[in-house]
């Protein structure tokens, strides 16, 4: 039975993965580093750690320089953010979110961003979220189950309540490690092994979803 829906933010909720190549683009550029949008499809989901692993493609660095250059990209990040507003939210995601709030259905973000919070304020649409949960709540980031399992803690649901939302490999790994039904948003390449495939947001059909939707076993 789905009593909670868990979303990914970025690439679900809005599309940052642009922003997040740009301004990893830009550090790439500066310090030498080869970066393209086929390598940048591999740091959908992952944390910024291990995004610049792999920008770095095996280059050791110590922890201070690897800090400064997360810090110059999240700077770089940060300026692109500045013009995100509710222009930005994808496709039928707000009506999304109004309607499970009006089933009771609770909701919340898991994304491995620690701008998350930020993202959404821009994007005005915190006060629809009942639990936020970011890159600042738990240590191990996906394919890791970690941020999942503690956002059904914050809404006090079962793991095997919820269905998430996800449109990274990473992202279908973790919640499926969390027990969690997905439904994957994108190519069938990357999302296909989700429980449900839709290729955009804006031909997401929740009734499908939670006519479909396994019943709670406990
Ligand atoms: C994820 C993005 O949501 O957040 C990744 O898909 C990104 O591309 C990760 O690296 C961490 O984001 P941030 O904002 O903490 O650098
Ligand atoms: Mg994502």
């Amino acid at each position: 039975m789905c009593k909670a829906f868990i979303f990914d933010l970025d690439g679900v909720i809005t599309d940052t993965a642009e922003l997040h190549f740009q301004a990893w683009l830009r550090m790439a550029n500066e310090e030498g580093y080869y970066f393209d949008r086929k390598i940048n499809e591999q740091l959908r989901g992952v944390s910024r750690r291990t995004s610049l692993s792999i920008i770095l493609a095996g280059t050791k660095l110590s922890e201070i320089q690897t800090t400064v250059l997360m810090a110059r990209k999240n700077k770089y990040y940060l300026e692109q953010l500045e013009s995100l507003s509710e222009k930005d939210i994808l496709p039928g995601i707000r009506s999304l979110l109004l309607e499970l709030n009006a089933r009771g259905i609770k909701v919340a973000v898991a994304s491995a961003s620690k701008n998350a919070r930020y993202v959404l304020y821009q994007l005005g649409l915190i006060p629809l979220f009942d639990a936020i949960c970011d890159g600042w709540s738990v240590v191990r980031s996906k394919p890791e189950p970690d941020i999942f399992i503690y956002a059904a803690g914050q809404l006090r649901v079962n793991t095997c309540d919820c269905i998430v939302m996800e449109d990274a490999e990473a992202g279908i790994h973790a919640a499926r490690a969390a027990g969690m039904q997905v439904v994957g948003i994108g190519p069938s390449a990357r999302v296909g092994q989700a429980d449900w495939h839709f290729n955009d947001t804006a031909t997401f059909d929740l009734t499908t979803v939670l006519e479909n939707a396994e019943p709670n076993m406990m």
